[in-house]
């Protein structure tokens, strides 16, 4: 099965993107997937802010997106696009660190104002980088994650069957099988 990167961009100790990626890990590695969480967050903010390309953290991140066969990137939306984070992380990967890889795109926010934020200003910058394959994302509003995470359910019901949906599409094209698609298929 695939080595996959499941990214959040959220700066947020409290991030509800960060929960629903995690939520959406155990997803994966039900389907047989190796799962890597990875939280911007964690990197050291003068590596990330100062541009410093040979911080071991900034090459060890290099490094878990050369190994992905597929990533999944979240991101909060901030101002109607991703977070700057997010795209201080992306500035510092090699310009083509998606070369060949698969990847699912996802957003949350507060308002559907912004829904089409991953079409408009998250999928072109993954296409710069070189991503092989891009498939459907998906927007969550923030109301629709659970606040901590004792809460259940992590995802409310509305939302639910389209983010299995867009998770399981990603499975496939990753090569992997779902409970899901094989039913309906
Ligand atoms: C600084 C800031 C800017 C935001 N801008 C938007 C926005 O433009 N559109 C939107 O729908 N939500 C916006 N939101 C709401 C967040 O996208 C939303 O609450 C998101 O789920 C937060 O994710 P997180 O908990 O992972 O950080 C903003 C939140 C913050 C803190």
């Amino acid at each position: 099965m695939a080595a996959i990167l499941s990214v959040s961009g959220s700066p947020s100790p409290t991030s509800r993107t960060s929960r629903l990626l995690r939520h959406l890990d155990d997803r994966l590695r039900a389907q047989g997937h190796d799962v890597t969480p990875f939280d911007v967050r964690n990197l050291p903010a003068q590596a990330l802010l100062g541009a410093d390309f040979k911080h071991p953290a900034i090459v060890a991140a290099t490094e878990l997106f050369e190994r992905a066969d597929g990533v999944v990137i979240g991101t909060p939306v901030y101002k109607a696009a991703y977070s700057g984070l997010l795209k201080s992380l992306l500035d510092l990967l090699p310009q083509y660190a998606l070369t060949g890889k698969t990847v699912l795109p996802l957003a949350t926010g507060g308002s559907t104002a912004h829904v089409l934020a991953i079409d408009y200003a998250l999928r072109p910058v993954l296409s710069s980088m070189g991503a092989s394959h891009i498939v459907p994302g998906w927007f969550t509003l923030d109301k629709d994650i659970a606040p901590d995470d004792h809460s259940t359910p992590i995802v409310a019901p509305a939302t639910a069957e389209a983010l299995a949906q867009v998770t399981d599409l990603f499975s496939v094209a990753l090569g992997g099988k779902t409970g899901v698609l094989r039913r309906t298929a």
